[in-house]
């Protein structure tokens, strides 16, 4: 099974408009360091492609819907975001792609940490191989 959480947060509101209010180590899981929003993506864009070794990461969709492809290295996952009172939580060592891009589509991602390009793996060979070394290892020391 893939690891992953969907946070809903409470919506304030009503027939004139909704307000989610996203507060650290709250309704957000993390101290939040970062955050970056992605917006104007063709339909059949695959963004992502790539793993990290420590970040934890809250991916809203605040407008529109895309989907999120989620990988452990054994099994395959999709989850479709199209509602602003929901986040999707992932850890660390998870595989992510997102495509199926609506037009009015904006992501907007909370992060644990600041930017690092060396939290990131790029090649999925790569992340399979640090999943599968750090498998072994967590049995060797047990
Ligand atoms: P990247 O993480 O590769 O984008 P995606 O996975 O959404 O396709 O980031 C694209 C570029 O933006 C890359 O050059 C790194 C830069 N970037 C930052 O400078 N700060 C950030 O917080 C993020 C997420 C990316």
């Amino acid at each position: 099974m893939v690891k992953y959480e969907l946070l809903n947060f409470n919506v304030r509101g009503n027939h004139e408009g909704s307000l989610v209010a996203l507060e650290s180590s709250k309704n957000i899981p993390f101290d939040i360091k970062r955050v970056y929003y992605i917006w104007g993506n063709k339909n059949d864009v695959v963004r992502g492609k790539h793993a990290h070794r420590k970040l934890e990461q809250v991916i809203i969709c605040t407008s529109g819907s895309c989907d999120f492809i989620l990988d452990n290295g054994t099994e395959r996952t999709t989850v479709h975001l199209n509602s602003p009172s929901q986040g999707l939580y992932i850890k660390s060592n998870i595989w992510r792609e997102f495509t199926n891009f609506s037009s009015d589509c904006v992501v907007m991602v909370l992060a644990s940490e600041h930017y690092d390009e060396k939290d990131y793996i790029r090649d999925y060979k790569t992340f399979v191989n640090e999943i599968k070394s750090a498998k072994t290892y967590n049995v060797n020391v047990r």
